[in-house]
């Protein structure tokens, strides 16, 4: 019998949401939004799928998986930073208890930004982040600092949808 499979996804800008929509259409997957799930939803799938777009070091509505128990549970990011050069493990560890950790499987996809679309809140953490890079001697800023200064206040999309495959390989191998 073939497993039911949930995807649940919370999303500023649309780029997790996107991803979101690819992965479910891909495994015949049940979509919704994460304010819509609830514990006994979760509790009628054999496998869920969550995403969320990373804000300051955190996983958006994460926590919808994190208090909920979830038969086989992958978790999947969405952020600017190239996930091929990031290290995710004080993201990870910020959020998921050890036990949960063991249990869970990540993934790593890459969004993009529109500044022109971002609310006045996220408006004034990007330009304290720039500020912070900038106070940097250019000496000691990484790659992710130059692009950040690079990209800031314009609009790049890294979105990819062949970056899903790896989500679809693992969830159809499970
Ligand atoms: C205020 C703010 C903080 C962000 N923090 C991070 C971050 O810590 N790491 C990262 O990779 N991307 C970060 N981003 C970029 C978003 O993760 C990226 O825009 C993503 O595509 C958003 O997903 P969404 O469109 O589904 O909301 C941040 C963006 C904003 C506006």
């Amino acid at each position: 019998m073939s497993k039911k499979i949930l995807v649940a996804y919370k999303s500023k800008y649309g780029s997790t949401r996107k991803y979101a929509e690819w992965i479910a259409s891909e495994l015949n997957a049940d979509l919704f939004e994460a304010q819509t799930v609830n514990t006994k939803l979760l509790s009628q799938y054999d496998v869920v799928i969550y995403g969320g777009g990373l804000y300051a070091g955190g996983i958006a509505g994460v926590k919808l998986v994190v208090n909920n128990p979830c038969k086989n549970l992958i978790v999947f990011t969405v952020g600017l930073a190239d996930p091929n050069s990031t290290d995710y493990s004080a993201i990870i560890n910020k959020n998921f208890t050890p036990e949960l950790l063991a249990k869970t499987k990540f993934f790593h996809l890459r969004g993009g930004i529109d500044y022109k679309k971002l609310g006045p809140v996220h408006k004034v953490m990007m330009a304290m982040m720039k500020g912070m890079i900038q106070r940097k001697p250019e000496s000691e800023r990484e790659a992710d600092d130059i692009e950040f200064l690079n990209t800031y206040n314009t609009k790049v999309s890294f979105e990819d949808k062949r970056t899903i495959n790896s989500v679809v390989d693992y969830v159809k191998g499970l």
